[in-house]
């Protein structure tokens, strides 16, 4: 195992009635103005924005509303937020959706403190952050990135067509507030994107060095066999909570940093994803499904034994008598039928990508991950999204 130091900021309050239970209180520690951000309105069709609003007035808070942000969040709309925050001297953020939302709050957290353009500070180029950004809380309204127990924000610049993620400790939010019940409104496409993101989480996390025996790599087969399992009885069930529960905790758990623990890592999947997202606007979860088996067909052999493993822990299939290759292959090909059976994308078309024109220009846009079992060049991420399309 690598060398790793643990830490995690967040205080996780899980469970059904928990924002009845801690909002309240928690909004209490950190001042009395309040800037409320959240996405399109689903939380105004399911009853969630009454729920909270009414917690916070009770409460007496003056809350100041931050609404619209979109999937794939904008520095523009950052920078919207970070004037709202600025000229009302909010106290506090408290985000209320999914990653898109808790993303684009993070980077408001730093830009309603830092005299500086966070883009080029922090996005373009990593950053360090001296000062303490505006305390964030967040209520998650759906399972998939996992972004309420981490220091990650993705944001997309438009106009200079970058998607890129950076981790800062110092964006974790202060707290988390996650009702499996909250997700139940999700609709079933974004369900299935979601668990296909924590999924996508916890692949770009094993497959990667070290091979030798680690407890990070037992937890992910665990946590991959149990967004299978769930996935199949949410589709079945939507209000299966036990379904719901488990999904929304896999979603932390595959990115808190805990299997990350002691692991190089790979995410090539996610780089290639957010370029692609950069220039398509496509929904995260969707990009990655059409990603992934044509990937893994082009890595496998250079991560044999893992992807061995990939196949009898994971997916359970036996070896009889095929060969590591054979199995291995196996494993990868589970993967991609099991995309189809959840009904996700698996080519670039239906995207809704017409031609191929601009697929060098994104191929050479991508980031080269280090930590993967093959080292990718651009020439071969092209190869790929050609297969993709
Ligand atoms: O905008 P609203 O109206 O809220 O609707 C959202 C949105 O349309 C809807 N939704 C959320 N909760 C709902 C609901 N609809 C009904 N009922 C509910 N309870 O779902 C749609 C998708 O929401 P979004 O936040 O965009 O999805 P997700 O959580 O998948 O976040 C995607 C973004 O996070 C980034 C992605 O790249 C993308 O920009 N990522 C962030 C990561 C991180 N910070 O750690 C890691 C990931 O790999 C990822 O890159
Ligand atoms: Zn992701």
């Amino acid at each position: 195992m690598n060398n790793f130091i643990f830490e995690n900021a967040t205080k996780v309050y899980f469970g059904k009635g928990c924002v009845k239970e801690y909002l309240s209180c928690l909004s209490g520690k950190y001042g009395e103005k309040v800037l409320l951000a959240y996405g399109g309105g689903s939380i105004k069709r399911n009853g969630i924005y009454d729920e909270v609003v009414s917690i916070l007035e009770k409460a007496g808070k003056t809350i100041v509303e931050f609404s619209g942000i979109m999937a794939n969040p904008t520095y523009k709309k950052v920078m919207e937020g970070a004037k709202l925050a600025k000229e009302n001297h909010v106290d506090m953020i408290l985000g209320v959706g999914g990653g898109s939302v808790i993303d684009c709050c993070k980077a408001v957290s730093l830009a309603a403190v830092s005299g500086k353009d966070v883009w080029e500070e922090y996005w373009a180029n990593p950053g360090i952050i001296d000062f303490e950004p505006l305390p964030l809380g967040v209520i998650v309204t759906v399972a998939g990135t996992g972004s309420e127990c981490n220091g990650g924000a993705v944001i997309t610049n438009e106009a200079l067509k970058i998607k890129t993620g950076r981790d800062y400790p110092k964006c974790n939010p202060k707290f988390a507030l996650m009702d499996p019940e909250y997700t139940y409104s999700v609709p079933a496409k974004q369900m299935v994107s979601g668990a296909f993101d924590i999924l996508s989480h916890i692949m770009e996390t094993y497959f990667s060095e070290p091979n030798e025996d680690n407890v990070s790599d037992d937890i992910s087969e665990a946590l991959m066999r149990s967004v299978i399992k769930n996935l199949r009885d949410a589709i079945k069930n939507p209000k299966d909570y036990t379904a719901r529960s488990n999904l929304f905790w896999t979603s932390t758990m595959a990115e808190n940093r805990i299997i990350k623990l002691g692991k190089k890592c790979d995410f090539e999947c996610h780089q290639m994803e957010h370029q692609l997202g950069a220039y398509t606007d496509c929904n995260h979860g969707f990009g990655l499904a059409v990603l992934h088996p044509v990937y893994y067909r082009h890595i496998y052999e250079e991560g044999l034994p893992k992807f061995v493993r990939f196949a009898e822990n994971v997916w359970q299939i036996k070896r009889e008598d095929m060969t590591d290759q054979q199995l291995a292959k196996a494993g990868v090909e589970a993967l991609a039928d099991f995309i189809k059976e959840i009904g996700l994308p698996t080519t670039l078309r239906e995207l809704g990508m017409e031609n191929q024109d601009r697929l060098k220009e994104i191929a050479d846009s991508c980031n080269l991950a280090q930590g993967g079992y093959k080292k990718m060049t651009h020439k071969e991420i092209l190869e790929i999204f050609k297969e993709c399309f």
